[in-house]
C-alpha cells in the first residue's frame, strides 16, 4: 500500500490531498496543530493517522516525528503561511512569523523526518510562484518562498546521491483560507480539488520542478525571466498601487 505524510494537512491545499490519498487507497499521515480538524480527517478515513505538533518548535517537532505509524515513501511538506507588509512599512516581527514558519518551520521537519528517509523516496516541498517574480506586498511572502525554492534546488543536489528525490511545487492561486484574506484581484485562481489533482499527477511523473495552474505560472515564470529593469517597470505597472501625491 502507498504511504503519505502531509504536513499543513489541516486546512486548505493539505487537507485535500490528505482526503484524495486517503480516498485513493493510501495510507496517510496528517499533520498540524488544529485538533478538531485532525479529528475530523481521522473521522472520516480511517487509513488518515493524525499528528498534532508546532513544526515552528523544533523540539516538539523533532519528538513528535521521530516514531511515526508507518514509514511513508512520499512526503509532502506543504505547510505555511501568508502575512503581507503595508505600504513598504517594514515590520520586522512580521517578517519573523512569516520566515519561522515558511523557512524554519520547514528546516525543523525536514531535520526530523530526515532519519526515515531512504532511497526512492521523494520528499515534495511546496513554494509559490509568488517567489518567481517580486511583488509588491510579498517583501516577506515572496521572501520566504524564494528562501524555500533555493532550498529544495539545493538540496536535490546533495540528495541525488542518497537516491531520495525532491519535487518543488509552485502553486498558482488556489482558494483556500489562506487567499480567503486576500483582498485583491487574483487571477485564474483555481479550487483546492484542483490543485490536488494537479499535485498528485505530478507527483507520480516525479517531476522536479512543478507548477500549476499551467497558463498562470507560465506568465509568471517568463515575466520572471526578463531582465530586472523590465520586470520592475511592469510588475509597477500592472501590480503596484498608484503614487499618492501628498
Ligand atoms: N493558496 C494559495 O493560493 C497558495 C499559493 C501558492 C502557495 N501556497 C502554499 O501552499 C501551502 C498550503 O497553503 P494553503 O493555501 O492550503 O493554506 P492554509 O489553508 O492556510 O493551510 C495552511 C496549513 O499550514 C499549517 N500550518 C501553519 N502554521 C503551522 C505551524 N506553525 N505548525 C504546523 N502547521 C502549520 C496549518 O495547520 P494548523 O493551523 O493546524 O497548524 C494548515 O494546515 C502553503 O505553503 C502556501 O504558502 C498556497
Amino acid at each position: 500500500m502507498s504511504r503519505v505524510l502531509i504536513t499543513g494537512a489541516t486546512s486548505g491545499i493539505g487537507k485535500q490531498l490528505a482526503h484524495d490519498y486517503a480516498q485513493q487507497g493510501w495510507q496517510v499521515i496528517a499533520c498540524g496543530r488544529n485538533e478538531a480538524a485532525l479529528n475530523e480527517l481521522r473521522d472520516k478515513h480511517a487509513s488518515i493517522t493524525p499528528l498534532q505538533f508546532d513544526l515552528t518548535d523544533i523540539d516538539q517537532t523533532l519528538a513528535i516525528l521521530s516514531e511515526l505509524p508507518f514509514t511513508p515513501t512520499l512526503w509532502i511538506l506543504n505547510a505555511g503561511g501568508c502575512e503581507y507588509i503595508d505600504d513598504g512599512v517594514m515590520d520586522a516581527k512580521l517578517m519573523a512569523r512569516v520566515m519561522q514558519i515558511n523557512v524554519l518551520g520547514l528546516a525543523n521537519t525536514i531535520e526530523a523526518i530526515q532519519p526515515h528517509l531512504k532511497s526512492g523516496h521523494r520528499v515534495a516541498i511546496v513554494g509559490s510562484i509568488a517567489s518567481e517574480l517580486a511583488l509588491p506586498r510579498a517583501e516577506a511572502y515572496g521572501a520566504s518562498k524564494a528562501a524555500v525554492g533555493y532550498l529544495a534546488r539545493s538540496l536535490r543536489l546533495d540528495w541525488a546521491r542518497k537516491g531520495i528525490d525532491i519535487t518543488c511545487v509552485f502553486p498558482g492561486f488556489v482558494a483556500t483560507p489562506l487567499t480567503e484574506k486576500n483582498t485583491f484581484e487574483m487571477p485564474m485562481m483555481i479550487s483546492v480539488e484542483h490543485a490536488s489533482q494537479s499535485i498528485r499527477k505530478g507527483l507520480e511523473k516525479g517531476v522536479a520542478n512543478f507548477y500549476f495552474p499551467a497558463r498562470f505560472t507560465w506568465i509568471i515564470r517568463l515575466l520572471g525571466m526578463l531582465p530586472y529593469g523590465w520586470q520592475y517597470r511592469l510588475a509597477r505597472r500592472f501590480f503596484a498601487p498608484k503614487r499618492t501625491t501628498s
